[in-house]
């Protein structure tokens, strides 16, 4: 069904459309009455032998969904009745930016891959802090992945780290210090060890 109708239907949309289109599509589809819970029901495997403990945690199981899916902390709740055994959210700065111009995600077909050049467009961490508070689902493990804005210098990043940090430490379970992205201007000189001070993140073993 989805190779037939689906994907060619999706393929005539431009990428960040038709994802933008599918988790719409996707929203409306639990709201109708009962879906939600077969849709749990149906991904939701409960197996003790899938069980992850890592960082003070239990993940019910491995697969979870990666950074760029869900930038902005919207949709971990409706992604979160496919299954999965934790959800990443992000990546995040403390500022909103727009990220590269548009295209900026582009179809591989014959490779079944996309080719990601978005520049950490995200509505910046306090847009993020408001949707996570008002959040309903409790269940699902949440990361956040944090990053610095395109404005930041290098030699400041950090300061952009601890700004999301601070600002998500109670509203996440665990993070994730994104610190090279290609789409960032000059952003891949700081991945070395020695570049970043980690000591402010030292806080709590457990996150
Ligand atoms: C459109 C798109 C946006 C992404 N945005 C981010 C991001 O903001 N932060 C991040 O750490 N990774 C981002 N990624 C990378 C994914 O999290 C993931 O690492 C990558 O797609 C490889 O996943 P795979 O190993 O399952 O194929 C993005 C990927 C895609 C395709």
């Amino acid at each position: 069904m989805y190779k037939l109708l689906f994907k060619p239907l999706l393929f005539l949309l431009e990428p960040e459309a038709a994802h933008q289109l599918t988790i719409k599509i996707f929203n409306l589809i639990l709201s109708i009455p009962g879906c939600a819970t077969l849709f749990k029901k149906f991904y939701f495997i409960d197996d003790p032998k899938l069980k992850v403990h890592l960082w003070g945690l239990e993940f019910p199981n491995p697969v979870g969904l990666a950074a760029g899916f869900d930038k902005d902390g919207k949709y971990f709740g409706t992604m979160s009745h496919l299954g999965f055994g934790f959800i990443e959210i992000g990546t995040v700065t403390p500022l909103p930016q727009p990220g590269n111009d548009k295209p900026r995600l582009f179809r591989l077909p014959q490779d079944l891959g996309l080719i990601n050049r978005m520049g950490f467009n995200n509505d910046g961490v306090g847009a993020m802090v408001s949707r996570l508070r008002n959040r309903k689902n409790n269940t699902i493990l949440i990361g956040g992945n944090i990053g610095k804005n395109k404005i930041t210098p290098n030699e400041n990043a950090t300061d952009d780290y601890v700004i999301c940090f601070e600002a998500l430490f109670d509203l996440v379970d665990y993070f994730v210090v994104n610190v090279s992205s290609p789409n960032t201007p000059g952003f891949k000189g700081i991945a070395g060890k020695s570049t970043i001070d980690t000591t402010p993140f030292c806080t709590d073993s457990s996150k």
